[in-house]
Protein backbone atom coordinates (compact mmCIF):
# COMPACT_ATOMS: atom_id res chain seq x y z
CA UNK A 1 0.00 0.00 0.00
CA UNK A 2 1.00 3.74 -0.78
CA UNK A 3 0.40 6.43 1.24
CA UNK A 4 -0.31 9.92 -0.22
CA UNK A 5 -0.82 13.33 1.73
CA UNK A 6 -1.98 16.56 0.98
CA UNK A 7 0.23 19.62 1.78
CA UNK A 8 -0.91 22.00 -1.16
CA UNK A 9 -3.04 24.26 1.25
CA UNK A 10 -1.36 27.86 1.40
CA UNK A 11 -1.92 28.06 5.16
CA UNK A 12 -3.54 31.28 5.33
CA UNK A 13 -4.73 31.52 8.68
CA UNK A 14 -1.36 30.55 10.47
CA UNK A 15 0.25 33.99 8.98
CA UNK A 16 2.99 35.32 9.55
CA UNK A 17 4.60 31.68 10.25
CA UNK A 18 3.62 29.93 7.25
CA UNK A 19 5.12 32.84 5.15
CA UNK A 20 8.75 31.08 6.00
CA UNK A 21 7.70 27.83 6.17
CA UNK A 22 4.67 25.14 4.72
CA UNK A 23 1.85 24.54 7.34
CA UNK A 24 2.79 20.81 7.76
CA UNK A 25 6.55 21.55 8.66
CA UNK A 26 5.80 24.16 11.84
CA UNK A 27 7.36 22.30 14.36
CA UNK A 28 5.11 21.44 17.43
CA UNK A 29 7.54 20.16 20.62
CA UNK A 30 10.52 20.53 18.03
CA UNK A 31 9.13 18.30 14.91
CA UNK A 32 7.44 18.95 12.07
CA UNK A 33 3.85 18.10 12.19
CA UNK A 34 4.28 16.30 9.20
CA UNK A 35 6.88 13.78 10.58
CA UNK A 36 4.63 12.55 13.47
CA UNK A 37 2.19 11.19 10.16
CA UNK A 38 4.91 9.97 8.33
CA UNK A 39 6.29 7.82 11.61
CA UNK A 40 2.63 6.52 11.91
CA UNK A 41 2.62 5.54 8.23
CA UNK A 42 6.37 3.80 8.55
CA UNK A 43 5.01 2.31 11.67
CA UNK A 44 1.91 0.92 9.77
CA UNK A 45 4.64 -0.80 7.37
CA UNK A 46 4.10 1.75 4.02
CA UNK A 47 7.47 3.09 2.42
CA UNK A 48 6.26 4.81 -0.52
CA UNK A 49 4.87 8.04 0.18
CA UNK A 50 3.51 11.04 -2.10
CA UNK A 51 3.45 14.39 -0.87
CA UNK A 52 1.26 16.75 -2.88
CA UNK A 53 2.73 19.79 -2.15
CA UNK A 54 1.94 23.86 -4.46
CA UNK A 55 4.37 24.93 -6.79
CA UNK A 56 5.30 28.06 -3.79
CA UNK A 57 5.75 25.40 -1.24
CA UNK A 58 7.60 22.41 -2.71
CA UNK A 59 11.48 23.36 -1.29
CA UNK A 60 10.28 23.68 2.04
CA UNK A 61 9.11 20.43 1.49
CA UNK A 62 12.78 18.85 -0.28
CA UNK A 63 14.55 21.21 2.51
CA UNK A 64 13.43 19.36 4.84
CA UNK A 65 12.41 15.69 3.98
CA UNK A 66 14.40 15.41 0.87
CA UNK A 67 13.59 12.08 -0.29
CA UNK A 68 12.52 10.29 2.83
CA UNK A 69 15.45 8.54 3.69
CA UNK A 70 16.20 10.15 6.82
CA UNK A 71 12.87 8.24 7.74
CA UNK A 72 13.22 5.35 6.22
CA UNK A 73 10.65 6.20 3.13
CA UNK A 74 10.64 6.63 -0.30
CA UNK A 75 8.69 10.33 -0.94
CA UNK A 76 7.49 11.25 -4.46
CA UNK A 77 6.76 15.17 -4.36
CA UNK A 78 3.34 15.85 -6.53
CA UNK A 79 2.98 19.50 -7.74
CA UNK A 80 -1.25 20.45 -7.66
CA UNK A 81 -0.77 23.60 -9.77
CA UNK A 82 -3.92 25.09 -8.18
CA UNK A 83 -5.59 24.90 -5.50
CA UNK A 84 -8.57 22.96 -7.10
CA UNK A 85 -9.70 20.80 -3.61
CA UNK A 86 -8.65 17.58 -2.04
CA UNK A 87 -10.16 15.32 -4.46
CA UNK A 88 -8.41 17.14 -7.54
CA UNK A 89 -5.41 16.17 -5.60
CA UNK A 90 -6.13 12.81 -5.31
CA UNK A 91 -6.92 12.96 -9.35
CA UNK A 92 -3.42 14.18 -10.46
CA UNK A 93 -1.80 11.82 -8.47
CA UNK A 94 -3.17 8.59 -10.04
CA UNK A 95 -0.14 7.76 -11.90
CA UNK A 96 1.78 7.65 -8.69
CA UNK A 97 -0.81 5.28 -6.69
CA UNK A 98 -1.17 2.99 -10.11
CA UNK A 99 -4.15 0.08 -9.58
CA UNK A 100 -3.65 0.09 -5.76
CA UNK A 101 -6.03 0.98 -2.85
CA UNK A 102 -4.12 3.71 -1.06
CA UNK A 103 -3.79 5.52 2.38
CA UNK A 104 -4.78 9.47 2.12
CA UNK A 105 -4.11 11.70 5.14
CA UNK A 106 -4.27 15.53 5.44
CA UNK A 107 -0.83 16.94 6.44
CA UNK A 108 -1.84 19.63 8.65
CA UNK A 109 -3.67 17.03 10.86
CA UNK A 110 -2.52 15.64 13.86
CA UNK A 111 -3.75 12.35 15.45
CA UNK A 112 -1.77 9.43 16.97
CA UNK A 113 -3.55 6.55 16.10
CA UNK A 114 -2.27 2.73 14.89
CA UNK A 115 -2.93 2.86 11.23
CA UNK A 116 -2.25 -0.64 11.33
CA UNK A 117 -5.11 -1.66 12.61
CA UNK A 118 -7.54 0.44 10.43
CA UNK A 119 -5.46 -1.06 7.51
CA UNK A 120 -6.97 -4.07 8.82
CA UNK A 121 -9.86 -3.70 9.04
CA UNK A 122 -10.17 -2.29 5.57
CA UNK A 123 -8.58 -5.66 4.20
CA UNK A 124 -10.79 -7.74 6.21
CA UNK A 125 -14.15 -6.11 5.49
CA UNK A 126 -13.77 -6.14 1.93
CA UNK A 127 -14.32 -2.32 1.92
CA UNK A 128 -14.12 0.35 -1.02
CA UNK A 129 -13.64 3.22 1.66
CA UNK A 130 -12.79 3.42 5.39
CA UNK A 131 -12.44 7.21 7.25
CA UNK A 132 -11.76 8.04 10.79
CA UNK A 133 -14.16 10.22 12.69
CA UNK A 134 -14.29 11.98 15.71
CA UNK A 135 -17.47 14.25 17.41
CA UNK A 136 -16.70 17.85 17.24
CA UNK A 137 -18.64 21.06 18.90
CA UNK A 138 -18.93 22.91 15.37
CA UNK A 139 -19.81 20.33 12.72
CA UNK A 140 -20.63 22.96 9.93
CA UNK A 141 -17.02 23.47 9.36
CA UNK A 142 -16.11 19.79 8.53
CA UNK A 143 -16.91 17.25 6.40
CA UNK A 144 -19.94 15.25 8.24
CA UNK A 145 -20.97 11.75 8.78
CA UNK A 146 -23.91 9.74 8.95
CA UNK A 147 -23.94 6.10 10.79
CA UNK A 148 -25.80 3.24 10.89
CA UNK A 149 -24.56 0.24 12.69
CA UNK A 150 -21.12 1.03 12.23
CA UNK A 151 -21.10 2.00 8.74
CA UNK A 152 -21.12 5.13 6.87
CA UNK A 153 -25.00 5.74 5.22
CA UNK A 154 -24.01 9.70 4.05
CA UNK A 155 -21.25 12.39 4.46
CA UNK A 156 -21.74 15.61 3.84
CA UNK A 157 -19.37 18.61 3.52
CA UNK A 158 -19.61 21.92 5.89
CA UNK A 159 -23.28 21.58 6.39
CA UNK A 160 -24.91 24.05 7.17
CA UNK A 161 -27.97 22.00 8.94
CA UNK A 162 -25.56 19.24 10.26
CA UNK A 163 -26.90 15.64 10.70
CA UNK A 164 -24.62 14.24 13.33
CA UNK A 165 -21.65 15.64 14.94
CA UNK A 166 -19.17 13.20 13.83
CA UNK A 167 -16.05 14.88 11.98
CA UNK A 168 -14.50 13.21 9.38
CA UNK A 169 -10.79 14.36 10.54
CA UNK A 170 -8.15 13.59 7.87
CA UNK A 171 -7.19 9.86 7.22
CA UNK A 172 -8.95 8.19 4.57
CA UNK A 173 -8.28 4.46 2.77
CA UNK A 174 -9.31 4.08 -0.96
CA UNK A 175 -9.61 1.37 -3.29
CA UNK A 176 -9.09 2.57 -6.85
CA UNK A 177 -12.78 2.90 -7.58
CA UNK A 178 -12.53 6.55 -6.44
CA UNK A 179 -10.63 7.88 -9.54
CA UNK A 180 -14.10 6.85 -10.98
CA UNK A 181 -16.08 8.83 -8.15
CA UNK A 182 -13.68 11.76 -8.67
CA UNK A 183 -14.28 11.77 -12.25
CA UNK A 184 -18.40 12.06 -11.30
CA UNK A 185 -18.78 14.92 -9.18
CA UNK A 186 -18.35 18.46 -9.58
CA UNK A 187 -16.87 21.73 -7.75
CA UNK A 188 -18.71 22.31 -4.52
CA UNK A 189 -20.04 26.13 -3.58
CA UNK A 190 -16.56 27.04 -3.00
CA UNK A 191 -15.14 25.88 -6.11
CA UNK A 192 -13.75 22.67 -5.02
CA UNK A 193 -13.69 19.14 -5.93
CA UNK A 194 -14.52 17.79 -2.46
CA UNK A 195 -13.53 14.30 -1.31
CA UNK A 196 -16.46 14.06 0.46
CA UNK A 197 -18.67 14.48 -2.20
CA UNK A 198 -16.47 11.68 -3.87
CA UNK A 199 -16.85 9.17 -0.98
CA UNK A 200 -21.10 10.20 -1.15
CA UNK A 201 -20.88 8.95 -4.94
CA UNK A 202 -19.29 5.53 -3.82
CA UNK A 203 -22.34 5.27 -1.51
CA UNK A 204 -24.87 6.29 -3.82
CA UNK A 205 -22.94 3.60 -5.93
CA UNK A 206 -23.79 1.04 -2.91
CA UNK A 207 -20.21 1.19 -2.17
CA UNK A 208 -19.13 0.31 1.11
CA UNK A 209 -17.68 2.98 3.41
CA UNK A 210 -16.12 2.10 6.70
CA UNK A 211 -15.32 4.38 9.56
CA UNK A 212 -13.81 4.13 12.64
CA UNK A 213 -14.36 7.15 15.67
CA UNK A 214 -11.12 8.31 17.18
CA UNK A 215 -10.44 11.02 20.22
CA UNK A 216 -7.19 13.02 20.68
CA UNK A 217 -7.40 14.59 17.25
CA UNK A 218 -5.95 18.32 16.34
CA UNK A 219 -6.44 20.34 13.05
CA UNK A 220 -5.28 23.85 13.55
CA UNK A 221 -8.04 26.09 13.13
CA UNK A 222 -5.91 29.70 12.68
CA UNK A 223 -5.87 30.29 16.04
CA UNK A 224 -2.28 30.64 17.40
CA UNK A 225 -3.65 28.83 20.49
CA UNK A 226 -4.90 25.93 18.73
CA UNK A 227 -1.25 25.59 17.87
CA UNK A 228 -0.29 26.07 21.48
CA UNK A 229 -2.59 23.35 22.84
CA UNK A 230 -1.36 21.09 19.94
CA UNK A 231 2.45 21.39 21.21
CA UNK A 232 0.63 21.03 24.82
CA UNK A 233 -0.57 17.72 24.15
CA UNK A 234 2.20 16.64 22.78
CA UNK A 235 4.67 17.62 25.48
CA UNK A 236 1.93 15.86 28.15
CA UNK A 237 3.02 12.92 26.31
CA UNK A 238 6.54 13.33 27.47
CA UNK A 239 7.52 10.66 30.00
CA UNK A 240 11.39 11.23 30.41
CA UNK A 241 14.07 13.48 30.70
CA UNK A 242 17.30 13.35 28.92
CA UNK A 243 19.89 16.04 29.45
CA UNK A 244 22.62 16.24 26.58
CA UNK A 245 24.10 19.80 27.44
CA UNK A 246 24.99 21.58 30.30
CA UNK A 247 23.10 22.47 33.31
CA UNK A 248 24.94 24.29 35.50
CA UNK A 249 25.21 24.31 39.62
CA UNK A 250 22.81 27.41 40.07
CA UNK A 251 20.06 25.70 38.17
CA UNK A 252 17.10 23.44 38.82
CA UNK A 253 15.25 21.25 36.82
CA UNK A 254 11.67 19.66 37.57
CA UNK A 255 9.92 17.03 35.64
CA UNK A 256 10.19 15.56 32.59
CA UNK A 257 12.64 18.42 30.30
CA UNK A 258 14.59 17.41 27.39
CA UNK A 259 17.50 19.33 26.70
CA UNK A 260 19.60 19.16 23.35
CA UNK A 261 23.24 18.85 22.82
CA UNK A 262 25.83 21.91 23.50
CA UNK A 263 23.03 23.62 25.24
CA UNK A 264 23.55 25.31 28.30
CA UNK A 265 21.09 26.55 31.16
CA UNK A 266 22.40 28.80 33.82
CA UNK A 267 20.98 30.34 37.04
CA UNK A 268 17.34 29.25 35.62
CA UNK A 269 14.45 27.66 36.48
CA UNK A 270 13.02 25.04 34.03
CA UNK A 271 9.75 23.11 35.02
CA UNK A 272 9.03 20.32 32.56
CA UNK A 273 7.51 19.09 30.36
CA UNK A 274 9.84 21.16 28.48
CA UNK A 275 11.78 20.14 25.53
CA UNK A 276 14.82 22.26 24.23
CA UNK A 277 17.10 21.82 21.43
CA UNK A 278 20.87 21.90 20.53
CA UNK A 279 23.33 24.87 21.26
CA UNK A 280 20.23 26.89 23.34
CA UNK A 281 21.41 29.09 26.10
CA UNK A 282 19.21 29.58 28.97
CA UNK A 283 20.15 32.24 31.58
CA UNK A 284 18.81 34.40 34.47
CA UNK A 285 15.38 32.74 33.32
CA UNK A 286 12.20 30.77 34.40
CA UNK A 287 10.91 27.95 31.53
CA UNK A 288 7.60 26.99 32.58
CA UNK A 289 5.59 23.64 31.64
CA UNK A 290 4.82 22.73 28.49
CA UNK A 291 7.48 24.87 26.36
CA UNK A 292 9.34 23.58 23.25
CA UNK A 293 12.06 25.64 22.36
CA UNK A 294 14.39 25.15 19.37
CA UNK A 295 17.70 24.78 18.16
CA UNK A 296 20.40 28.29 18.34
CA UNK A 297 17.78 30.04 20.55
CA UNK A 298 19.18 32.21 23.22
CA UNK A 299 16.89 32.91 26.63
CA UNK A 300 18.30 35.35 28.69
CA UNK A 301 16.93 37.32 32.18
CA UNK A 302 12.89 36.42 30.79
CA UNK A 303 10.43 34.02 32.13
CA UNK A 304 8.02 32.39 29.33
CA UNK A 305 6.27 29.26 29.31
CA UNK A 306 3.42 27.39 28.02
CA UNK A 307 4.53 28.92 24.52
CA UNK A 308 6.95 27.69 21.53
CA UNK A 309 9.86 29.15 20.28
CA UNK A 310 11.70 28.27 17.05
CA UNK A 311 14.80 28.36 15.92
CA UNK A 312 17.38 30.79 16.40
CA UNK A 313 14.74 33.44 18.39
CA UNK A 314 15.93 35.60 20.84
CA UNK A 315 14.05 36.53 24.09
CA UNK A 316 15.94 38.66 26.58
CA UNK A 317 15.42 41.23 29.84
CA UNK A 318 11.28 40.92 29.62
CA UNK A 319 10.10 42.53 32.79
CA UNK A 320 6.54 40.61 32.09
CA UNK A 321 6.36 36.84 31.52
CA UNK A 322 5.81 35.32 28.24
CA UNK A 323 2.49 33.35 27.88
CA UNK A 324 0.95 31.35 25.89
CA UNK A 325 3.67 32.44 22.79
CA UNK A 326 4.97 31.25 19.40
CA UNK A 327 8.03 32.92 18.57
CA UNK A 328 8.92 32.57 15.34
CA UNK A 329 12.42 31.77 13.35
CA UNK A 330 15.16 34.61 13.74
CA UNK A 331 12.73 36.90 15.53
CA UNK A 332 13.77 39.24 18.89
CA UNK A 333 11.80 39.84 21.83
CA UNK A 334 13.93 42.47 23.86
CA UNK A 335 13.26 45.07 26.31
CA UNK A 336 15.82 47.81 26.49
CA UNK A 337 16.23 50.87 28.38
CA UNK A 338 16.33 53.50 25.36
CA UNK A 339 14.95 56.99 25.56
CA UNK A 340 11.92 57.59 24.82
CA UNK A 341 10.29 55.02 27.02
CA UNK A 342 8.07 53.42 24.56
CA UNK A 343 7.22 50.22 22.34
CA UNK A 344 9.12 49.88 19.27
CA UNK A 345 8.08 47.33 16.76
CA UNK A 346 9.32 45.94 13.35
CA UNK A 347 6.77 43.07 12.92
CA UNK A 348 5.35 41.43 9.70
CA UNK A 349 2.77 41.05 7.98
CA UNK A 350 -0.32 39.59 9.55
CA UNK A 351 1.64 39.11 13.12
CA UNK A 352 -0.07 39.35 16.30
CA UNK A 353 0.71 41.24 19.15
CA UNK A 354 -1.31 41.56 22.69
CA UNK A 355 0.63 44.07 25.32
CA UNK A 356 -0.62 43.86 28.31
CA UNK A 357 -2.50 47.36 29.48
C1 LIG B 1 -11.09 19.28 4.91
C2 LIG B 1 -12.17 18.35 4.38
C3 LIG B 1 -13.21 18.07 5.47
C4 LIG B 1 -12.54 17.54 6.72
C5 LIG B 1 -11.41 18.49 7.16
C6 LIG B 1 -10.62 17.84 8.29
O1 LIG B 1 -11.65 20.53 5.16
O2 LIG B 1 -12.78 18.93 3.23
O3 LIG B 1 -14.13 17.13 4.99
O4 LIG B 1 -13.48 17.39 7.75
O5 LIG B 1 -10.52 18.76 6.10
O6 LIG B 1 -9.51 18.56 8.61
P1 LIG B 1 -10.83 21.91 4.92
O7 LIG B 1 -9.63 21.87 5.80
O8 LIG B 1 -10.45 21.93 3.47
O9 LIG B 1 -11.78 23.02 5.28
Amino acid sequence: MKALILCAGKGTRLRPLTFTNAKPLIPIANKPTIVYSLEMIKKAGINDVGIVVNPDNKSDFETTLGDGSSLGLNITYIVQEEPKGLAHAVAISEEFLKDEEFLMYLGDNLVTVDLGKFIKEFDNNDMDSFILLTPVEDPSRFGIAVLKDNKVIRVVEKPKDPPSNLAIIGVYIFKPIVFEAIKNIKPSWRGELEITDAIQWLLENNKNVGAHIVYGWWKDTGKPEDLIEANRKILEQLKESKNEGIVYENSSIHGNVIIGKNSRILNSVIRGPVIIGDNVLISDSYVGPYTSIGENVTIENAELENSIILDKATIAHLETRLDSSIIGANATVISSDSKPKSIKLVIGDYSKIEIPR
